[in-house]
């Protein structure tokens, strides 16, 4: 359907085409995992450059509210690594890398101290331990956090350590493209748009980190941001990475409903954790149905599920959702623990939440799968680009656990910032491959000499709607299909799309270079879902009710020519003493 090579106009570029910067690692994203994987790179020697599209912290990161997942067993001595690896397992229904989770379990412990040493003011238990609370599908009270602030003072505290080193950034940069060195195995450049002048830069590296975090927005209704449009999965696949697991979308199953504007926003599994109740329309408790033992703290793809249910059997409310109460925990705690919840829904939809329930429904929140990585070092199938946090596959499998982003940014951004410092230590910058740049130019550019006058606004619209009809919760083969077809439509619309007026904060431009990738990640979704033919944590099938044995199989997309591939592989199996520590 959509190909790398389609629309192109044919330039020559010499050196006034673009400007040129040079570094060691290039880290492209601004969220956590770019900031960790920069500190690291920067700390390990390698002349490190951060670019982001949005600006420097903007990121998804602060969608995690509620808490940051690691085993520090502060509150509950008995946890330890190996539950919560046992839980990341178990609750990714046995889809992630064994390997991943393993390094991930042990090393977020690490991790939440270090954050705690470079300045996080993490809430306490009366004793003074950082503290930590309940969360869906965590067997013990695990959450570290501060409010329901979590994710935005992980950022704050991140920011505060690059810009206290002194490592450089570029904001309002969208890199566009991974260029290949002269024999086509290594990264050796990337293209990108300056926003505020309309000038391409040329980036060449020695080592690229993705660090762009999710899809969000190609949904309708998502917890996502404007940045979220899948700029890294598209990047690596039409660089000839392999892609893995992306029919995985997280539905996290509170989002507000309304007003319009705010549909979707995120409502912090936090609420559920400091007690709070979902009931329908009627008044049930109706978790007592799908998750008798753990309720409101069933894991996300249930909850997600459970809701969904009552709302189509017509036991939602009139705006399409059920309710969610906190009040009984009286003003003072809710304030003290959920401050932005409090805030939130008073400023936007008149809502006191401390005397009157929520309303909520799912909202998408995040890719389980993306881009492959090495477990160990997070570099994907094309040599010298890495990739960490949203934007990578193979931590969370089927279902990912609320807190567990915000320690996997942390654990692999580290290590894939390390790993691409010792890898640039060793190496020339790469010559890259002049054709290849000079065809990437040409499709950058095309959108000014499109003959069409499609407005790439209401594709983006029109791809989020069709994603949210077709692709959502509740999935089935004639679904799908329509999905597909739609997306085919929509894909020839965005052939015409056009960019108009000057090259300067072009948002026309900007948005038709999107509605490419986000064409291109809708279609690996849809066709992946399609291929996965049981239902899996957040995939599920109402043609395909069943988990299957069969089905524990990672499903990898690559392009091969100009056509989107599948193949099945097997999940590589736990070794014997990791298999010993899985309690379901
Ligand atoms: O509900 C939340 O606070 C989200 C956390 C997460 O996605 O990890």
């Amino acid at each position: 359907m959509w190909s790398s090579k389609s629309e192109r106009v044919e330039v020559k570029v010499d050196e006034k085409s673009f400007e040129e910067k040079v570094c060691d690692v290039l880290v492209i994203g601004g969220g956590g995992a770019g900031l960790r994987a920069a500190i690291e790179a920067h700390d390990k020697k390698a002349n490190t450059l951060v670019v982001c599209k949005s600006l420097l912290g903007k990121a998804h990161t602060v969608m995690a509210e509620g808490g940051i997942a690691a085993a520090l067993g502060n509150v509950d001595p008995e946890d330890g690594w190996q539950v919560h690896f046992s839980d990341t397992i178990v609750e990714g229904q046995y889809l992630s890398n064994w390997r991943m989770a393993e390094i991930f379990a042990k090393e977020a412990i690490e991790r939440v101290y270090e954050l705690e040493r470079y300045g996080a003011l993490f809430d306490r238990t009366p004793e003074g331990k950082i503290s930590q609370r309940p969360f869906g599908a965590h067997t013990y009270r695990r959450l570290c956090h501060i409010g329901d602030r979590t994710g935005l003072e992980l950022i704050r505290t991140l920011e505060d350590q690059v810009i206290a080193r002194g490592i450089p950034f570029m904001d309002e940069v969208m890199v566009t493209s991974i260029i290949k060195d002269g024999g086509g195995g290594r990264a050796a450049a990337a293209l990108g748009i300056d926003i505020r002048t309309g000038m391409l830069i040329l980036f060449r590296f020695k080592a690229v980190i993705l660090a762009t975090g999710g899809c969000g927005k190609v949904y309708e209704v998502t917890s996502n941001s404007y940045e979220s449009t899948g700029d890294g999965v598209s990047m690596a696949y039409r660089a000839g990475a392999e892609l893995m697991d992306m029919e995985m979308i997280q539905f996290h199953p509170t989002g507000m409903i309304y007003p319009a504007g705010v549909r979707g926003m995120l409502v912090t599994e936090a609420v559920r954790g400091e007690g709070g109740i979902l009931t329908n329309a009627k008044g049930e408790r109706f978790m007592t149905k799908y998750d008798p033992k753990r309720m409101e703290l069933s894991a996300r793809d249930v909850v997600a599920r459970a809701i969904y249910s009552e709302i189509v059997a017509g036991r939602g409310t009139k705006n399409g959702a059920v309710y969610l109460d906190i009040s009984h925990r009286g003003a003072d705690y809710i304030k003290k623990k959920l401050p932005s919840m409090y805030d939130q829904f008073l400023e936007f939809a008149g809502v006191d939440i401390t005397k009157e329930r929520m309303e909520v429904a799912p909202t998408v929140h995040y890719q389980m799968g993306g881009v492959r990585v090495d477990p160990e070092t997070g570099e994907t199938s094309v040599r010298g680009i890495y990739a960490a946090g949203e934007v990578a596959s193979g931590l969370h499998g089927g279902n990912r656990l609320g807190g567990n982003s915000l320690s996997d940014i942390l654990v692999f951004g580290r290590r894939a910032g390390g790993a691409a410092a010792d890898v640039a230590a060793g190496m020339d910058v790469p010559e890259f491959d002049r054709k290849e740049l000079e065809s990437e130019v040409g499709r950058v550019l095309s959108p000014f000499s499109s003959a069409g006058n499609a407005n790439p606004f209401y594709l983006k619209e029109a791809i989020a709607k069709n994603m949210w009809k077709h692709v959502g919760i509740m999935r089935n083969e004639a679904d799908l299909t329509a999905g597909l077809k739609e997306l085919e439509a929509i894909s020839t619309e965005a052939r015409k799309s056009k960019a108009v007026g000057a090259r300067a904060y072009n948002q026309s431009w900007l948005d038709t270079l999107q509605v490419w990738d986000m064409i291109l990640v809708s279609e690996a979704i849809i066709r992946s879902a399609l291929e996965r033919k049981e239902s899996r944590g957040a995939h599920t099938r109402s043609d395909f009710p069943e988990k299957s044995e069969e089905w524990l199989m990672n499903i990898i997309t690559v392009q091969k020519g100009e056509k989107m591939t599948h193949e099945l592989r097997p999940v590589p199996k736990l070794p014997p003493e990791l298999a010993a520590l899985i309690k379901e």
